[in-house]
């Protein structure tokens, strides 16, 4: 192809987008933008079934059978998003077993959130309220984002993280109006997600390199920033709600922007986490290689039984 015939069908391709018109898989698009959508769909994916982790570990030890039924399907649904992103991120041409080697490897990341621990059951109604609550903002855009297969996706992925995040508040309405030891369980586990969960809307505009790109795309509708400044004016009155701080000193109504101010975020942790080195890091991982490899003999029996199944076909063909 001339390259003047390239950009004849970039700029055909560009005033698609334009037109709010959706790209199909078969659709001819810039190699940029297949990059682009494999490294941020595939992301995704992994973020979906890494944050089964830190939650799966609460499913044996939940206070209740309603608690276990509720957060039993809140982790099967996350498994379900990681299947739908999967699968839309395949119709680009990568195949599952590279993306699951890019993460087991290393290479991919997935959302630096998931490699804090859960170390108590208030963290199960935070990490609903907060985690959830934070994708439901980053996650809403993108159910009108130009790539078709993600699009379509997303609105079934955010009605159900809606669900997630009304779980993990109640969870939290009832540690606080329990007694005194349950609320303070529920304020530790604020304290220790909160600013996490501010991260986990990404760096800083002035260091976020993908966003000008996006924006074109409608893979972006608002800035991390703008996004982490809609988290917090919607999270704070919830916060209030259960009678419970925001640990953030600098935390103030700003009655002109009609917006919170807040403290100052510690990148440090944040990139220290990106590179691997939070607390769970390892951990997160070695659980996901572990279940590849534990699970090699079932995808051998699925294959054979596949195999077998079209022998026996083409016998009776004959
Ligand atoms: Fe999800
Ligand atoms: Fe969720």
């Amino acid at each position: 192809m001339s390259e003047e015939q390239v950009r004849s069908l970039e700029k055909q391709f560009d005033e698609r987008i334009e037109r709010d018109e959706k790209i199909e898989p078969k659709d001819w698009m810039p190699e940029k933008y297949r990059k682009t959508h494999i490294r941020q769909m595939s992301q995704h994916a992994h973020s979906e079934i890494v944050g089964m982790l830190p939650e799966g570990n609460w499913i044996t030890r939940a206070p209740s059978l309603r608690r276990k039924v509720a957060l039993l399907a809140k982790v099967q649904d996350e498994a379900g998003h990681g299947l739908y992103l999967y699968s839309a991120t395949e119709t680009l041409g990568i195949s599952r077993e590279e993306m699951y080697e890019q993460l087991h490897t290393g290479k991919a990341k997935y959302s630096s959130i998931f490699n804090y621990p859960t170390v108590t059951w208030a963290d199960m109604g935070t990490v609903g309220w907060l985690v959830d609550g934070a994708a439901i903002i980053n996650q809403v855009p993108l159910c009108s984002t130009s790539f078709g297969p993600y699009a379509r996706a997303m609105v079934r992925v955010c009605k159900e993280e809606s669900f997630h995040q009304r779980q993990g508040y109640e969870i939290m309405l009832k540690l606080c109006k329990g007694t005194p030891e349950q609320k303070d369980m529920a304020q530790d586990a604020l304290n220790r997600w909160w600013w996490p969960s501010l991260m986990m809307l990404g760096p800083t505009d002035a260091e976020s390199v993908h966003t000008e790109q996006s924006m074109k795309w409608k893979l972006k509708r608002k800035s991390n920033d703008e996004l982490r400044q809609q988290f917090i004016d919607q999270t704070v009155p919830q916060a209030d709600i259960l009678g419970l701080s925001i640990p953030d000193k600098d935390l103030k109504w700003n009655e002109e922007r009609q917006s919170y101010d807040f403290g100052e975020i510690n990148w440090d942790e944040f990139w220290q986490v990106v590179k691997g080195h939070g607390p769970m890091n390892k951990e997160r991982i070695k659980a996901r290689v572990n279940a590849w490899e534990g699970g090699e003999w079932v995808r051998d029996a699925a294959m054979a039984y596949a195999s077998k199944n079209q022998e026996r076909k083409e016998k009776q063909a004959v």
